[in-house]
């Protein structure tokens, strides 16, 4: 934890350092009860406000379960917004979260976003196989041989390898669920649209043996607990094999 003023107050999210030294010269930051106007002034333990109110240490690391709304980027770049980071807490704006891979602006659903870079790691190392689950609805008619050509893998266009072996499941009518263990850019609309349909509706519901859960509305977070995180690494229930 920041010990230093102005470290203190922008590790808070109360600004950028160079704002929170303005904030300080202003005499709006008190330390101790009293005005403070030394950005470097050393905290030692001691209370601070700023504008009057208290400033309170938050979290130094999050693990957050997230129920993605359409309509955010997962990007970090302004004139993209409105993004992911607008999803988290306001007590977390200081924590640098990220999502452990990307779901597209117009995709909803399950989301593990974290300050843990080991765990973005094992979410998204190719190497590990983590299947994910993917509700799609669809335009169009899907070749007659969709589910067979997903299970051996499809060439993709500006791919130079065909995507690992999948499961694809025609529920009804312009509906399919996709399980791949694998995360590229635009998969799923990319794989259907190699089958001759085009993605209207994508929803991810779950990664590993984690279902996102009934309760937790779009656009809502919660901290991901322990024993959810070991699902995310667990098989799917029905195991999915696929050779
Ligand atoms: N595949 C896509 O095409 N988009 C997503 O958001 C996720 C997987």
């Amino acid at each position: 934890m920041a010990d230093r003023l102005d470290a203190f107050l922008a590790h808070q999210g109360l600004g950028t350092r160079s704002e929170v030294r303005g904030l300080i010269r202003s005499g709006l930051v008190t330390v101790g009860g009293v005005v403070c106007r030394n950005h470097a002034e050393p905290l030692r333990g001691r209370p601070v406000t700023a504008r009057g109110r208290p400033v309170v240490a938050g979290p130094e690391d999050a693990t957050l379960l997230l129920h993605k709304p359409l309509g955010l980027s997962c990007s970090h770049d302004p004139a993209e917004a409105p993004l992911l980071e607008s999803a988290y807490p306001p007590e977390l704006a200081h924590l640098p979260i990220e999502p452990a891979g990307r779901l597209d602006r117009e995709t909803s659903g399950l989301l593990v976003c974290t300050t843990d870079g080991q765990l973005i790691h094992s979410l998204t190392n190719p190497k590990r196989t983590i299947w994910k689950r993917y509700r799609i609805g669809y335009a169009g008619t899907l070749s007659a041989h969709a589910v067979e050509r997903c299970a051996k893998g499809i060439a993709l266009p500006d791919d130079d390898r065909p995507t690992m072996p999948a499961l694809l499941e025609l529920p009804g009518p312009g509906e399919a669920t996709l399980h791949l263990r694998e995360g590229r850019y635009h998969q799923v609309r990319r794989m259907i649209a190699a089958l001759g349909g085009e993605v209207v509706r994508l929803h991810r519901d779950r990664i590993g043996a984690l279902e996102l859960p009934g309760d937790l509305p779009a656009g809502a977070c919660r901290q991901l607990s322990p024993a959810e995180q070991a699902q995310l690494f667990a098989e799917p229930s029905p195991a999915i094999i696929v050779q």
